[in-house]
């Protein structure tokens, strides 16, 4: 597997690449491997030529408070991980290279953004949309891969790809869950044995709000409800936020019509941790 560190060599590879035919896919991560960002790099793999994953933990969608200093990383086991699946190359910018002296652009989506993560972390899509744009331009994909674990990401970076014509398509997989149903994160980490064995009420209360639907339920606020009183089982979970939205515009509803999806974001001490479930859908993988 090939490191790339710099901007240059990155644009060099892809068009190298592009030049002789190939498809490129890509797998943007923040690093600290798991088998969620595995399975990306894997769908990558099945379906293009060349698989580029980046690792880079980018401090424009970490608020003043959040956890970039101590954000987990392992290089060394991330690149084991990656070249075992196969991946022709790993991107593993530095900062100066993302955001060098006299950086000014922003770049906001607006509306998909109004509500969820968008509302509790305000900061975090504007950095999320400026750096994928940024890989974007980099690594020059035909396809890139994103997971569905961070549903209304998948949503942001989709519009802004459309809205700015970027010429690739945004895959977006299925969440990959622990066997006792915790979706997998880079911030699990992070729990204490306690926390941990409470987080399964997470994806419990997602799948009894799917239980529901599936026997006919369609009022949001009753799914709601449903959701959080499982989690209040919990006596270290602290809600962020528990919302049943449109799948497609982000935005609150009241009875689920479309495709509604069930998604939350819930404290255990200081570990933020989110998930979500497209209801009517079967419940998703474990690895
Ligand atoms: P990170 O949290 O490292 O996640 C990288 C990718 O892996 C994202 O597309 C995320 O949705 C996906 N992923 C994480 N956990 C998953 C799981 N359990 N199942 C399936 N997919 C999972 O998301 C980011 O990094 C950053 O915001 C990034 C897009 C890299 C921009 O900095």
């Amino acid at each position: 597997m090939k490191i790339i560190r710099t901007v240059g060599e990155m644009q060099a590879f892809s068009d190298e690449a592009r030049a002789r035919g190939k498809r490129i896919g890509f797998t943007p991560t923040m690093g600290y491997l798991h088998e969620g960002h595995l399975s990306l790099v894997r769908a990558s793999k099945a379906d293009n030529d060349l698989t580029v994953a980046s690792i880079y933990v980018n401090p424009t969608q970490f608020g003043p408070t959040e956890d970039l200093e101590k954000y987990p990383r392992d290089l060394a086991r991330d690149q084991e991980l990656l070249e075992h699946e196969g991946c022709e190359a790993l991107f593993y910018p530095d900062n100066e290279s993302m955001y060098p002296p006299g950086f000014q652009t922003e770049l906001r989506v607006k509306s998909i953004t109004d509500h969820l993560c968008g509302a509790s972390r305000p900061w975090h899509f504007p950095g999320v949309a400026l750096i994928v744009a940024k890989l974007f331009n980099m690594v020059k994909p035909h396809r890139a891969y994103f997971g569905q674990k961070d549903y209304q990401q998948a949503r942001v970076i989709r519009r802004m790809v459309i809205d700015l014509n970027f010429d690739l398509e945004v895959v977006v997989c299925p969440i990959v869950r622990e066997t006792d149903g915790l979706a997998m994160s880079s911030r699990n980490a992070y729990l204490s044995d306690e926390e941990r064995e409470q987080a399964i009420v997470l994806s419990q209360a997602l799948e009894e709000a799917n239980e529901m639907y599936r026997e006919g339920e369609r009022d949001a606020l009753k799914l709601k409800n449903r959701i959080s009183l499982t989690i209040q089982r919990a006596p270290l979970a602290k809600i962020d936020y528990c919302e049943v939205v449109d799948g497609e515009t982000i935005q609150p509803i009241e009875r689920v019509e479309g495709t509604g999806v069930a998604a939350l974001a819930v404290f255990f001490g200081k570990t933020r941790l989110i998930d979500n479930h497209i209801l009517g859908e079967p419940w998703n993988l474990s690895p």
